[in-house]
């Protein structure tokens, strides 16, 4: 069995940030969201791995590599624009070679991984097997309709949900998936839908499975999504304190520190992970906030949030809260006169002020 991983994409939901990077590349506890899907696809015994990427598809080879670091091998597969997920199948047709494999979205994460799931696939002889979650809001999702396991009828983000099961991002397929990929004409919205390539399977007579996960899962293509993942992942860590800690600073509940950060006359309250070389000074760290490498965080208060490498909080006045702060951004409090907020904020950037 092989796997695919998508990791190209638009990313509108996540600008400003991913003007400048991949969103997959966007870390959860410090760990890019992309490197999960590896694991978890490296932990269900499968080695060779396709990434298919995009615009991004530098950056992506940069920080994965030919997959050594996490004992798998990985071939990149260029997709030259977004033409939706069912296309990132069809171009994928020459790496797969006759095998069956398991598709998984590169922005997803699913705490329990799937190894179950990929051995249920493979002793269930079926030419397909999705995964299903029960959500609150159906309506923005695809969504399945089963009968006794097997899914009837496929709907991408319907009016009237048939069910409350929604599609999550982990897909199995044997070869016949490119017969599905091949016949399938765009959608409204000008991509080739995986939903109608599962239900041409199901047209056709080809047996789709459905495995209905319990355990949590999240697609990390917003803002709230990704805050709520890093939150999910935080909240199963333990302490490790690596860094330098003073005596007038105090740590509570659960927090993680990297070798080379130091934490000097400041409180951080977990759960909450700090990275290497960061610098926290005379200020307040609260639960579920994600402090990536060489960032400084200086006479502030920030919590629930995710920063990235190489930035700088300093001196705010008050809490910075269920933020995302991008690589190298500097946040500053401003003592000149006249009084007033000075920003240089990229396309698609949001702000909120108090
Ligand atoms: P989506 O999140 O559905 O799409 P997107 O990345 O374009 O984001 P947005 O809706 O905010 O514009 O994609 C799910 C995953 O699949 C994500 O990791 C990107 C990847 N993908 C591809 O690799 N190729 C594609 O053609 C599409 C549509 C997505």
């Amino acid at each position: 069995m092989k796997a695919l991983i998508l990791s190209g994409g638009k990313g509108t939901r996540l600008r400003p940030i991913t003007h400048t990077s991949a969103k997959q590349l966007v870390p959860v506890a410090n760990k890019p969201i992309l490197f999960y899907a590896i694991e978890s696809i490296r932990d269900a015994g499968i080695r060779d791995i396709g990434i298919v990427v995009g615009d991004t598809h530098e950056e992506i080879r940069q920080a994965v590599g030919d997959g050594n670091r996490f004992g798998v091998r990985i071939t990149y597969i260029q997709q030259e624009a977004p033409m939706g997920l069912a296309h990132a199948v069809m171009i994928s047709e020459e790496f797969m070679d006759g095998e069956p494999f398991v598709m998984f979205l590169g922005d997803n994460l699913i705490k329990d991984g799937i190894r179950p799931l990929v051995k249920e696939y493979e002793r269930s002889g079926a030419n397909s097997q999705i995964l299903l979650a029960h959500v609150p809001n159906a309506r923005e999702f695809g969504v399945a309709e089963v009968e006794g396991g097997r899914v009837i009828r496929l709907v991408e983000k319907p009016d009237n949900p048939p069910s409350d099961l929604a599609l999550v991002g982990v897909y199995m397929f044997d070869r016949n998936v490119f017969e599905a990929v091949n016949s399938i004409k765009p959608s409204a919205r000008g991509e080739l839908e995986i939903t109608d390539a599962i239900q041409y399977l199901i047209d056709k007579g080809y047996s789709v499975e459905s495995h209905t996960i319990t355990g949590w899962w999240k697609d990390t293509g917003k803002l709230e999504d990704m805050l709520e993942a890093n939150r999910l992942i935080l909240d199963g860590r333990e302490t490790q304190i690596a860094g330098e800690v003073d005596a007038t600073s105090t740590i509570e509940g659960r927090v993680a520190t990297a070798k080379g950060s130091k934490i000097t006359n400041s409180c951080v309250r977990g759960p909450a992970i700090i990275g290497e070389g960061c610098v926290v000074e005379d200020s307040f760290i609260g639960p579920y906030t994600s402090i990536n490498d060489r960032s400084i965080i200086r006479g502030s208060e920030v919590e629930h949030s995710i920063i990235l490498e190489d930035s700088q909080v300093v001196g705010i006045g008050s809490r910075l809260a269920d933020s995302l702060v991008g690589r190298n951004v500097h946040i500053s409090r401003n003592c000149k006169t006249p009084r007033a907020y000075r920003m240089m904020l990229g396309d698609n950037s949001e702000v909120s002020v108090i």
